[in-house]
C-alpha cells in the first residue's frame, strides 16, 4: 500500500473555529496509508516583501519546508466575504514565493470548507481554486465537499457528530489519496 503525507492547515485561528474542527475529524477520517499532519498558521507574518529574502522569517521558512515535505496538502477554508480569509490568503502568498518555484509550484492541493451558511463555503473554494492556479499548485477536482450549517455538524473537540459530513469527508480523502497514488 501505497503511504502517502499530507499537510493539512485552517483558514482560521480561532480556538472553536469549526474548518479546525474540520481538520481534526479529517484527520481521523483518511484511509489507511494517508497520515494527515496538521499546521497552525498563527505565526505566520503579514507579507512584506522586504522580508521575503533567503525563504523569509523563520516561521515562514518553516511553513515552506513542511509543505516541500510532504506528498500533498490539505486546505480547510472558512468563507469571509464571499472569499477566502486573508489568513489564509496570506500564509499561501508567502508559500507561493519564489513564484513559479515555490514549495507549491506542482503541489497537489485539496480543499474543503465548512462555514454556517446552507451553501458551506461555495464561493471560498471558488475563489481558493484561481487563487492556487496562480501558484501553479495542482488542485484536485473532485469530489467537492461543502459543509453548510457546520455549527450542527462537528463538536469542537474534532469529532463529526453528523454522520453524512463525515462520509462526505471521508469520500473526498479516500479519491484523493487514490489520485495522489496514481500520480507516483
Ligand atoms: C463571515 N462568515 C461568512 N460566512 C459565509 O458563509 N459567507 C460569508 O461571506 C461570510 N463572511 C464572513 C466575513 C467575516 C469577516 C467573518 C468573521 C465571518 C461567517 C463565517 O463563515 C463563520 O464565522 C465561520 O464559523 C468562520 O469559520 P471558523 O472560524 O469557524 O472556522
Amino acid at each position: 500500500m501505497t503511504q502517502l503525507r499530507l499537510l493539512g492547515f485552517a483558514g482560521s485561528l480561532r480556538k472553536g473555529s469549526l474548518n479546525r474542527s474540520a481538520l481534526r475529524a479529517a484527520t481521523e477520517l483518511a484511509p489507511q496509508g494517508t497520515t494527515i499532519e496538521t499546521y497552525d498558521l498563527d505565526d505566520i507574518p503579514l507579507y512584506n516583501g522586504d522580508l521575503d529574502v533567503d525563504g523569509g522569517p523563520p516561521p515562514v521558512r518553516d511553513f515552506k519546508e513542511r509543505i516541500t515535505k510532504v506528498d500533498g496538502l490539505l486546505i480547510v477554508t472558512p468563507e469571509y466575504n464571499y472569499s477566502i480569509p486573508g489568513v489564509l490568503k496570506n500564509a499561501l502568498d508567502w508559500a507561493s514565493r519564489p513564484a513559479y518555484e515555490s514549495p507549491l509550484a506542482h503541489k497537489p492541493v485539496a480543499f474543503f470548507g465548512a462555514s454556517m451558511s446552507p451553501i458551506g463555503t461555495a464561493r471560498a473554494q471558488s475563489q481558493l481554486k484561481h487563487v492556487l492556479l496562480g501558484t501553479l499548485s495542482e488542485v484536485f477536482p473532485y469530489p467537492e465537499v461543502l459543509v453548510g450549517a457546520a455549527h450542527k455538524k462537528f463538536d469542537e473537540s474534532g469529532i463529526v457528530t453528523d454522520p453524512t459530513t463525515g462520509q462526505f469527508i471521508g469520500k473526498l480523502l479516500g479519491a484523493y489519496s487514490d489520485w495522489l497514488a496514481s500520480r507516483r
